[in-house]
C-alpha cells in the first residue's frame, strides 16, 4: 500500500510512526493528524488556498452527498438527451412552475388588483420568493434554466466533432500500461466521487490506486464507490498544491475536473510532475471552450459550466521544462484532456 510513500506534511519526513482510525502520527516531528472515517487529514488547514478553501466549504460540503445528482444538471445542454431525460424533466417542471408562480402573481398585480387577493395568491407567493432568493443566491443556477434550452439548439446545429475522441485519447494514454507484469501505481488527484477514475478504463490495470481528495464529503463517496465494487485503494485528505507524498512514487497521476479551480494551479502541476516517476504519465482533465464558440456558448461556459475557475485555458500554458510529449485535446465543446509524459 502507498502509505510507505507518505511524508508528513510537516517536516516532510516519510516517517509517520502511528496510523489509527482516529489519527496518524509523525515520528519525526510528533504531529498528530485527524482521521475523517479512517482517513487521514494530511494538509495544514492554515496553508490552504483561498478558492480551494472556498470551493470544499461553500460547494462540496453541500453538494456532496448529492454531487451525482447535481453535477449532471450544470451539463445538462451538453450531455445527450437519452442519458439525461430525468435531469429535462426536472428542469421543464422547474421552468413551468416558475412561469406559473409569475404569471399568479402578475395577474393580481396588473388585472386583479391587490383588494382581490386570495389565499390561493399567497400559497403562490411565498415559492415564488423562495425561488427569487435561491436563484439570486446562486446565479448559477438562474443562467441554467435561461441558458439550456439555447445552448442545447446551437450545441445541436454545430455538431462539434472531435479530432480525437474521450475513449480513443484514454486507450492510447493506457495501452503501454494494459500489459504490464509489475503493479502499477496510480494516484487520482481531486478524486472527489471517484466517479472518472472508476469509469475510464482505470479499472483494466493491473494497479495500486491512491485517492486524494479535501472534501471529506467528497472523498467518502469515492470510497463508497470503490468498496462496492471492490477495488482496493488507499484514500488521503490531502491539498492538491501540496503533496503528502515522496517524488517519484507513481507511474500515473491523474486529475478530474478539478484542475482549472485550484488557487494555485502552477503549483499542482509542479506537485503532480514531482510524485510522478521519471517516464510516468500524466492526465488532466478540466473546461476549456473549443475554438469559435459563440458569445451564447461563452456565457454558458463563464456562468455555468465553468464558473468556479481561476485558469482559463490548460496546463500547457503552465511551462514545465520535465515534461515532454505535451498534448492537448478537445474531446468535448467544454473540456480538454492534457496529457504528458515525465522526461527521463
Ligand atoms: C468537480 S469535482 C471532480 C471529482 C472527480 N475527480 C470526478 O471526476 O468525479 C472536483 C473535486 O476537486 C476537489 N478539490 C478542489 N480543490 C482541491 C484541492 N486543492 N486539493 C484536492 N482536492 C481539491 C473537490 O473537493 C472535489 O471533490
Ligand atoms: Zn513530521
Amino acid at each position: 500500500m502507498i502509505e510507505s510513500k507518505v511524508i508528513c506534511p510537516s517536516c516532510k519526513k516519510n516517517s509517520i510512526k502511528d496510523r489509527y482510525q482516529t489519527y496518524w502520527e509523525c515520528g519525526a516531528c510528533g504531529r498528530q493528524y485527524s482521521c475523517v472515517n479512517g482517513i487521514p487529514k494530511l494538509y495544514d488547514e492554515d496553508a490552504l488556498g483561498m478558492s480551494d478553501k472556498g470551493l470544499r466549504d461553500k460547494v462540496y460540503k453541500h453538494m456532496a452527498w448529492f454531487y451525482n445528482f447535481w453535477n449532471p444538471f450544470f451539463m445538462l445542454p451538453v450531455r445527450p438527451i437519452k442519458v439525461s431525460v430525468k435531469y429535462w424533466i426536472v428542469y421543464f417542471l422547474l421552468v413551468f412552475s416558475l412561469i406559473f408562480l409569475v404569471y399568479n402573481f402578475v395577474d393580481l398585480i396588473a388585472f386583479r388588483g391587490i383588494g382581490e387577493i386570495r389565499i390561493s395568491d399567497i400559497l403562490f407567493f411565498i415559492p415564488l420568493v423562495i425561488f427569487i432568493f435561491l436563484l439570486s443566491k446562486h446565479p448559477r443556477y438562474a443562467h441554467l434554466l435561461w441558458l439550456s434550452i439555447p445552448i442545447k439548439i446551437i450545441l445541436a446545429i454545430r455538431n462539434f466533432k472531435p479530432i480525437k475522441t474521450h475513449a480513443s485519447v484514454h486507450g492510447g494514454f493506457q495501452e503501454e500500461y494494459l500489459q504490464s507484469d509489475k503493479i502499477i501505481r496510480m494516484l487520482d488527484i481531486a478524486s472527489g466521487s471517484g466517479n472518472s477514475l472508476f469509469r475510464h478504463g482505470w479499472m483494466k490495470l493491473n494497479a495500486e490506486y491512491t485517492a486524494v481528495d479535501l472534501s471529506a464529503g467528497m472523498i467518502l463517496q469515492g470510497r463508497r464507490l470503490m468498496s462496492k465494487h471492490k477495488v482496493p485503494a488507499d484514500f488521503i485528505l490531502t491539498d492538491a498544491t501540496k503533496l503528502p507524498f515522496e517524488a517519484e512514487t507513481f507511474d500515473i497521476c491523474t486529475n478530474y475536473g478539478a484542475f482549472n479551480g485550484f488557487s494555485d494551479t502552477k503549483a499542482a502541476l509542479k506537485e503532480m510532475v514531482r510524485v510522478t516517476k521519471k517516464g510516468g504519465k500524466i492526465l488532466i482533465l478540466d473546461e476549456r471552450e473549443y475554438e469559435g464558440s459563440t458569445w451564447l456558448e461563452h456565457l454558458y461556459y463563464k456562468k455555468v459550466f465553468a464558473c468556479y475557475n481561476t485558469l482559463v485555458g490548460t496546463p500547457a500554458d503552465l511551462h514545465t521544462d520535465e515534461l515532454e510529449d505535451i498534448q492537448v485535446h478537445q474531446p468535448y465543446e467544454f473540456v480538454y484532456i492534457y496529457t504528458a509524459r515525465k522526461k527521463m
